[in-house]
């Protein structure tokens, strides 16, 4: 058997930054409204840190958690509610609470949870609406200060014009929401026009990358399996109906792998493309996703547009770049009748054909809201089917049918342990007081 795509996943040198900017580009797709607000939060916090007066290392921390503060709104109607809102709802702390719950699975940033937590906070423990009491980190309160600038400045006016109205209202909070020295250092950033002009700047990632100070991480095949499953997590926990599907495709392609005889490391690296697979539904708007009932032919158009998305999204990543048409490919058949790329089988190597066929196995196998897991015999048929209108791999389909008791096996532990996960972070959401008043939020859940 050659090996998948000739290459071995050895060690990627990339840095803190890398990652947490290529998952703000990926939280952007939520909705474009939101217009780099990720990018620019991360850029006024730093500039805000730095003129504080922080280490470097918590600088870095600051811009880390500003990356992708709001990665808890899942539904993209709250970030238009976000977007607008110029005063604290409830809904602004739940989605904090929910953004670090996710956040704790990546321990390649061990302390970005306990800032996303706190981003809404107001300075002052006693004020603290999540844990009265207990004290807000400092550095939250760089993001949040950070956050309402942002906010306040409308898209379609020159940021400089603005100046004088955010400054009055962030020092009308001084000392209320947002801490004295931080209005300060904000109040000198904010007499130099080029800070202003930076924040327009639309090449966020040189200005970042180039005036702050990163650390270098060694990624391994494990880090960015652990990377690959936040990102999908992102997408399957907005929904119970979806909560486990990147989960199971991600099992069966390592199985296959298994049965095929690629070395471990190249098991994972399929595992990583099926935990990506879906990860373009991002730019999909969940009114469509989760519509209850037949989609018409527009909104058919859209969803499929979910594995462009996918390719686009892990283009801005150098981790992912060996595994990127693996995952993006998925949909696209043998004959060049699948969408949206059509790529025919010789652009279509194995990778790319195992995903193909974990994708349909898995779809077939688990459970849906409309049906039951199907049975083997139907299985056979429609994947047999498949195989003789030149669409799924035939030697990879047989490989799985003729081991269906195993591959079925391990697809649905793998299932099962990716929902016990999800129903423990809906159960940490509903035990919060915050969020189960965000009924809207909790709604989507179930
Ligand atoms: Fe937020
Ligand atoms: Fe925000
Ligand atoms: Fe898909």
């Amino acid at each position: 058997m050659p090996s998948l795509n000739n290459h071995h996943f050895d060690v990627y040198v990339t840095s803190t930054f890398d990652i947490a900017y290529a998952l703000s580009r990926a939280l952007d797709l939520v909705n474009p409204l939101i217009n780099n607000h990720h990018q620019r939060v991360a850029f006024i916090a730093g500039s805000l840190a730095h003129e504080a007066g922080y280490s470097e290392t918590e600088t870095e921390n600051i811009i880390i958690a500003s990356l992708i503060h709001d990665i808890g709104v899942v539904m993209e109607e709250e970030f238009n509610e976000l977007a607008n809102s110029k005063s604290t709802s409830e809904s602004e702390f739940c989605h904090a609470i929910v953004g670090a719950q996710l956040m704790s699975c990546l321990k390649l940033f061990p302390d970005t949870p306990e800032l996303i937590r706190y981003h809404h906070s107001p300075y002052g423990g006693e004020h603290n609406p999540i844990e009265p009491g207990k004290a807000v980190p400092e550095q939250s309160m760089v993001t949040h200060l950070a956050d309402r600038v942002d906010v306040l400045l409308k898209r379609d006016t020159p940021s400089l014009d603005q100046k004088a109205a955010v400054i009055e209202n962030i020092n009308r909070f001084d000392g209320i929401k947002f801490h004295p020295e931080h209005v300060k250092a904000f109040n000198r950033l904010a007499e130099r026009e080029s800070f202003w002009f930076d924040i327009e700047e639309q090449e966020k990632y040189k200005l970042l990358k180039y005036n702050f100070r990163f650390s270098h991480l060694s990624m391994n095949i494990d880090n960015i399996l652990e990377t690959a499953k936040l990102l999908s997590r992102i997408i399957d926990f907005r929904c119970i109906f979806t909560a486990n599907h990147s989960a199971g495709v991600a099992a069966v392609a390592e199985v296959i792998a298994k049965l095929m005889n690629y070395t471990e490391d190249e098991g994972k690296s399929l595992k990583v493309a099926g935990y990506l697979h879906d990860i373009g539904k991002l730019g999909i708007p969940s009114s469509i996703l989760y519509k209850q009932g037949k989609l018409d032919e527009e909104e058919i158009q859209l969803l499929k547009k979910h594995p462009y998305f996918t390719y686009s999204i892990l283009n801005t990543f150098q981790i992912f770049d060996k595994i990127k048409d693996w995952a993006a490919f998925h949909h696209e058949n043998l004959d060049g009748t699948g969408y949206p790329f059509h790529m025919k089988e010789h652009k279509l190597d194995t990778g790319c054909r195992i995903m193909a066929v974990s994708d349909v196995f898995t779809a077939l196998t688990e459970e849906r809201p409309y049906r039951s897991s199907l049975p083997y015999d139907q299985v056979k048929s429609i994947m047999d089917d498949m195989c003789r209108n030149n669409k799924l791999d035939r030697i990879i389909t047989e490989l799985v049918l003729s081991n269906f008791d195993y591959v079925n096996g391990v697809r649905y532990l793998s299932q099962s342990e990716e929902m016990d996960a999800f129903k423990t972070f809906k159960n940490i959401i509903y035990n919060n007081e915050i969020c189960t008043k965000n009924k809207r939020f909790v709604s989507t859940l179930d």
